[in-house]
């Protein structure tokens, strides 16, 4: 009984003194997003600021097609995995994986007379996941 009740206290103390711990200025949540070095944006690039040119996915509309392409050097040590579109409200549109090898980019069909948000992902196997949203 008295095993249980020390459990119990310090599973309380430890939370408290958690929620004390104050956030780092670089932990804190993206303007409007909540995901500072979760997801990374040109924006809130986060710890990964000094690379964000080579990864943010630049995103051209061109006649009903999203061309997407990632300035990265692909290397057998250093690639960009894939690039996944997702529309507004969670609609997925599509995914491209590379190998390094390839070159990082990619195309996907919008559907027809679309006209919304489009989120277009970028992912490097050493720098994480990036994210732009572009209005179309
Ligand atoms: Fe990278």
């Amino acid at each position: 009984m008295q095993r249980r009740h020390f459990v119990r206290n310090a599973l309380a103390g430890a939370a408290s003194a958690a929620a004390a711990v104050a956030v780092p200025a670089t932990a804190q949540a993206a303007p409007g997003m909540g995901l500072t070095n979760v997801v990374f944006t040109e924006d809130d690039p986060g710890h990964f600021a000094k690379v964000a040119k080579l990864h943010v996915p630049i995103v051209e509309v061109m006649g009903g097609k999203l061309k997407v392409r990632t300035p990265h050097p692909m290397s057998e040590a250093h690639y960009i995995v894939s690039h996944t579109v997702v529309l507004e409200g969670g609609r997925f549109l599509g995914r491209k994986t590379f190998n390094w090898k390839d070159q990082p980019v990619s195309e996907h069909a919008l559907p027809a007379g679309y006209k919304g948000k489009v989120m277009v992902t970028s992912t490097c196997n050493l720098h994480d996941w990036w994210l732009k949203e572009v209005q179309v």
